[in-house]
């Protein structure tokens, strides 16, 4: 019977049954909380006599006709239930009856995640008299808080001490000068509501520290697979890889990009021959997966990397979009789509385009951005550098997507890539290189402050770097390290980003026989 109503809402009152429907004023916005990894069923608040099936909209985007594998059952009384939560689910989630879209409940869904830590280094063997340093990341939500113990008990540095310090939020413990009775195992702890993490960094002070610290490195690192590089030349990674060219000329492949999945699979395309090879780094073999053939459709694929079955595609089509680069948030699941930009000669529109990957939707254009968007390694921080601003946008963790602030930026930005900021634990430092000029710009995201070094020498031109991409790339050294690289037309830059004074030049072997 309800079936019937719901698919000729109109036809209600003529048998003169009036459809009543109420939500109370408390219940407009409902928050709830789940940790990651759980289930989430959310209840529609409305209620009333014959009330018309509910409707989920997540985005804008219905939910209920799409057929998706996590959010899939509306119950007998139209609950939306998510099964295995994760961080991509955070966000706003509506419902109203079908035809009464004037009464809407709004569902707030906030993920928390317990903290899981990494300590750095695991080990280290220092002489008396230097400095040592422990460092302690973690990641969890709402932030977590740190704290130290060292051999089992707390850990308190009296303020101002030289000799002990916490350092951002206790994300780096600074030891001034170790003394043998230094030694010992420091516990880096991490908690929040959900949640606690812990790990040990221990510290050998000991006159042969060298020679300890040698073995230490020996054992702990040697030849694992985390050392190693891959590099794709026109001959491939190993020889079968690419065609048979002509005859006698040699084999020849193209590729495109690559990305490393937790140092266990290098994903890299190769755009000529509609495929991706997949690097088994392990099992050291390359599979191949079979893209589908280019249809005159622009348009994004998403590849089940396990099954490595197409799932979707997302059409651009009626966002004239051309995909030029793409970056991804885990937080509330977006994508950042930058499109070609096919109009020079008209009033340019919006590029840049905010794709849900809940829903695999386009939602709009982000803002009237049409850069390329690069995101924080925590996915917290997306910035987009536009004409000479810095556009810094973060993801609440109640999944909204806001504007933050725009930084001053004068140059003409080639590549950029983050740095943990050195005084507070949760926060970055951007670093930007110059398409052509000689400036390193470094942005701090916490407090908008920007500073430019100069100097660093030209870059190759754009013109005279063939395989697309940035012509001066910015690698940041991750998370415990304070050093970022950049090359020159004839030079490599090592710089400390912490003191961004300090910078250390390897030459190229050209500039070194001069
Ligand atoms: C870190 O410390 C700063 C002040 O030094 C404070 O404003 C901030 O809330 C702290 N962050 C965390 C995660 O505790
Ligand atoms: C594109 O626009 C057409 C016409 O407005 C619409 O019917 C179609 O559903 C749209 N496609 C997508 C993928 O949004
Ligand atoms: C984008 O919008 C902001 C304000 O919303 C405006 O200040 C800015 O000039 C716009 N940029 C472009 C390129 O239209
Ligand atoms: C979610 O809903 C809340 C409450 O109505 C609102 O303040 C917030 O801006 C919404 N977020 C998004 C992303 O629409």
């Amino acid at each position: 019977m309800n079936l019937a109503l719901c698919a000729h809402p109109g036809k209600l009152q003529a048998v003169s049954e009036v459809v009543q429907l109420t939500l109370p004023e408390e219940q407009r916005v409902s928050v709830s909380t789940v940790t990651v990894g759980l289930s989430a069923v959310l209840t529609c608040g409305i209620q009333g006599t014959l009330r018309p099936p509910i409707i989920w909209r997540r985005n804008g985007i219905v939910l209920n006709f799409l057929d998706l594998e996590d959010i899939n059952d509306f119950g007998d009384d139209g609950s939306l239930y998510i099964t295995k939560v994760t961080t991509i689910h955070m966000g706003n989630y509506s419902c109203h009856a079908y035809g009464y879209e004037q009464l809407v409940q709004t569902h707030v869904l906030q993920v928390n995640v317990p903290p899981v830590i990494l300590v750095y280094p695991e080990t280290q063997a220092q002489e008396p008299g230097v400095s040592a340093s422990l460092h302690c990341h973690a990641e969890g939500i709402p932030d977590p808080k740190l704290t130290w113990l060292k051999n089992g008990l707390d850990l308190q540095p009296p303020r101002s001490s030289k000799q002990l310090s916490l350092i951002a939020n206790g994300s780096e413990l600074l030891i001034g000068s170790v003394r043998y009775e230094d030694t010992g195992a420091y516990t880096c702890i991490a908690k929040n509501e959900v949640g606690v993490d812990e790990d040990i960094s221990s510290l050998f002070v000991e006159d042969s520290a060298k020679k300890t610290l040698a073995n230490i490195l020996w054992r702990e690192e040697g030849l694992s697979v985390g050392n190693m590089f891959y590099v794709f030349s026109d001959e491939g990674i190993t020889e079968e890889m690419c065609p048979q060219g002509e005859a006698s000329q040699p084999q020849s492949c193209v590729w495109s990009s690559a990305v490393n999945v937790r140092e266990k699979y290098i994903y890299v395309s190769q755009p000529t021959l509609s495929r991706l090879l997949l690097v088994d780094l392990q099992a050291q073999k390359v599979v191949q997966i079979r893209l589908p053939v280019p249809e005159n459709e622009p348009a994004v694929h998403k590849i089940d990397l396990e099954t490595f079955h197409r799932v979707k595609t997302i059409s651009l089509k009626n966002y004239s979009c051309v995909p030029q680069s793409m970056a991804y948030t885990h937080l509330s699941g977006f994508y950042f789509i930058q499109c070609q930009n096919q109009h020079k000669t008209f009033a340019k529109p919006p590029s840049q385009l905010l794709v849900d990957s809940v829903t695999d939707t386009v939602i709009g254009p982000n803002l009237n951005l049409s850069g390329r968007a690069f995101v924080s390694p925590d996915g917290r921080f997306i910035v987009t550098p536009e004409n000479s601003k810095l556009i810094v946008q973060t993801v609440s963790f109640q999944g909204e997507l806001m504007l933050n602030q725009d930084l001053d930026n004068p140059l003409a930005i080639s590549d950029l890539d983050f740095q943990p900021s050195f005084t507070e634990s949760n926060q970055h430092l951007v670093v930007a290189s110059s398409r052509s000029g000689t400036d390193l710009l470094f942005g701090d995201l916490s407090t908008g402050k920007v500073e430019v070094l100069k100097s660093l020498k030209h870059p190759l031109s754009p013109e005279d770097w063939p395989w697309g991409g940035p012509n001066r790339v910015v690698v940041s050294s991750g998370l415990f390290e304070q050093y970022l690289v950049t090359p020159s037309s004839e030079s490599l830059f090592v710089l400390n980003g912490n003191k961004e004074r300090r910078i250390a030049k390897f030459r190229t072997s050209e500039e070194a026989t001069q």
